[in-house]
């Protein structure tokens, strides 16, 4: 088994900087396309045997540190009785929104073995198969209400900061509900083998800090705080576009803190404390020359050099447009450089 990644979570002394990339198993390789040519998005989701193969892929294929679980952030919110459909060129949409108090209340917290069996069976089967650690993930409540308010994705979430404005008990009982969820949620992958477990923040940084810290911290610090009490599983808390949120999110009670690539990454690190850090190439960085990305990559280690613990990795996911080939060069470059 190799623990190089959970290693540096930890914090501890590795032999190299570990790589995963977020998004790794998608639409970028050929051999995501063809499983994914023969079933739609949400088919595949639950299908354990299929999701075992997709999450697989880019391990054998690029020699990665970590695997994810492929599945998707809104596979709980299904759960919890709405209705969620995958447009082709569109993206998540849930034709229902939740916008008013019947809609919060109708929403379920649902049981996770009983709900989403698929997901933690995909947990056990690639436990069997697997020679790296699993990370299992959920969205972070924030992110995921995004979601369910806008009923779909948003790009200045008129609706979820109308509700948090204008109507902010109404907004803490629909987050108060998704926290149960997702709490129970990576109780389960924890339970079921994850061995590391990421929260995605994706739309953390639309928020001004004061409202972060009102309206979205408390709930990913109660779900860590749950997770506390059951597993030792390091937690990952990714806030993307969170530079300027680092005061608070240090406070969230991670082990690791992702980062975006809109900060230097040494800036990052003086700022976070005994916490280790994941990041930050730029996604597009992928597009570069040879030589100019393994200099990015050096540099970016370089910087790195201060953490308490490295896990290299993008500052969001690999974008579905990337030639593969630019994936093994970047990860045969950190493992190459980052040697001991
Ligand atoms: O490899 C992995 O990282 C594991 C699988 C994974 C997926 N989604 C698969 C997926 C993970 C960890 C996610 C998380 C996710 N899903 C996030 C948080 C991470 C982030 O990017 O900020 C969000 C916001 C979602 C919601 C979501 N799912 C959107 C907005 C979309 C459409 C946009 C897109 O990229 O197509 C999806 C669909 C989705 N999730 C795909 C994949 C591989 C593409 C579906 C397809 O095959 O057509």
């Amino acid at each position: 088994m190799n623990d190089t990644f959970l290693k540096a979570c930890r914090g501890e002394r590795t032999d190299y900087t570990p790589v995963w990339f977020m998004r790794q198993a998608g639409r970028y390789l050929p051999e995501y396309q063809a499983v994914r040519g023969k079933v739609s998005f949400l088919e595949l989701c639950k299908s354990p045997e299929l999701c075992t193969e997709v999450t697989l892929q880019p391990i054998d294929i690029f020699g990665f540190d970590a695997a994810i679980l492929f599945s998707d952030i809104l596979i709980p919110m299904e759960a919890m009785g709405l209705a969620l459909e995958f447009h082709e060129g569109r993206g998540p949409v849930f034709p229902d929104p939740v916008r008013d108090r019947e809609a919060v209340d109708r929403l379920r917290v649902p049981e996770p073995e009983e709900s989403m069996p698929f997901v933690l069976e995909t947990i056990r089967l690639l436990r069997r198969e697997l020679s790296v650690p699993l990370i299992g993930f959920s969205g972070a409540p924030f992110t995921l209400a995004t979601y369910l308010i806008e009923g779909g994705s948003s790009k200045v979430f008129l609706e979820t900061k109308k509700m948090m404005f204008r109507a902010p008990e109404l907004y803490h009982a629909l987050l108060e509900k998704i926290t149960a969820c997702t709490s129970a949620y990576l109780q389960a992958q924890a339970r079921a083998g994850a061995q590391a477990l990421q929260l995605f923040d994706s739309w953390a940084g639309v928020l001004a800090p004061q409202d972060f810290q009102r309206f979205a911290l408390p709930y990913v610090r109660s779900i860590i705080s749950d997770l506390r009490a059951m597993t030792d599983v390091p937690i990952i808390y990714f806030a993307n576009n969170g530079s300027t949120l680092l005061p608070h999110t240090t406070t969230a009670g991670a082990d690791v803190l992702g980062l975006d690539w809109r900060i230097n990454i040494g800036d990052a690190i003086r700022q976070v404390g005994d916490h280790a850090v994941q990041g930050n190439l730029d996604p597009i960085a992928l597009f570069l020359p040879r030589q100019e990305l393994e200099k990015r990559i050096r540099r970016l280690l370089e910087d790195a050099k201060g953490a308490r613990g490295h896990i290299f990795n993008l500052g969001h996911g690999i974008v579905p447009q990337t030639p593969p080939e630019q994936a093994r060069i970047a990860v045969d470059a950190v493992h190459r450089f980052s040697g001991r």
